[in-house]
């Protein structure tokens, strides 16, 4: 199973086709998704230090365009489905903003 390690806290295995940002809440990763994962809201990115995050789909491409997000590696994790190990570096988290996390994005 791929490995995400998540700089500064543990290294978790998820399944392969996994959404990224369900791997983290499931491991109990302080996670942000304000708008259960529909591309709309940017919380749940993250930058990817290291691995594929694979092709950028149309809802990401066009929510970072509106909102600004230029960094290649800042991807949106509820875009994300996992397959292969990664680095990343997790940007807002509930603790950081005091914000509560939305619903619980679509498996
Ligand atoms: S963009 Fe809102 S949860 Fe991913």
């Amino acid at each position: 199973m791929p490995v995400i390690q998540v700089e500064g806290r543990q290294a978790i295995e998820v399944e392969e086709g996994k959404k990224l940002v369900l791997a983290l809440e499931d491991e109990g990763v302080d996670m942000l998704h304000r708008c259960g994962g529909n591309a709309r809201c940017t919380t749940c990115a993250v930058e990817v230090l290291a691995g594929d995050a694979g092709e950028m789909g149309e809802a990401e491409a066009a929510c970072r365009e509106k909102k600004g997000i230029e960094n290649p590696s800042t991807r949106l994790s509820c875009q994300v489905r996992v397959q292969g190990d990664m680095s990343i570096r997790l940007i807002k988290t509930i603790e950081s903003t005091g914000l509560e996390p939305g619903p619980r994005p679509q498996e």
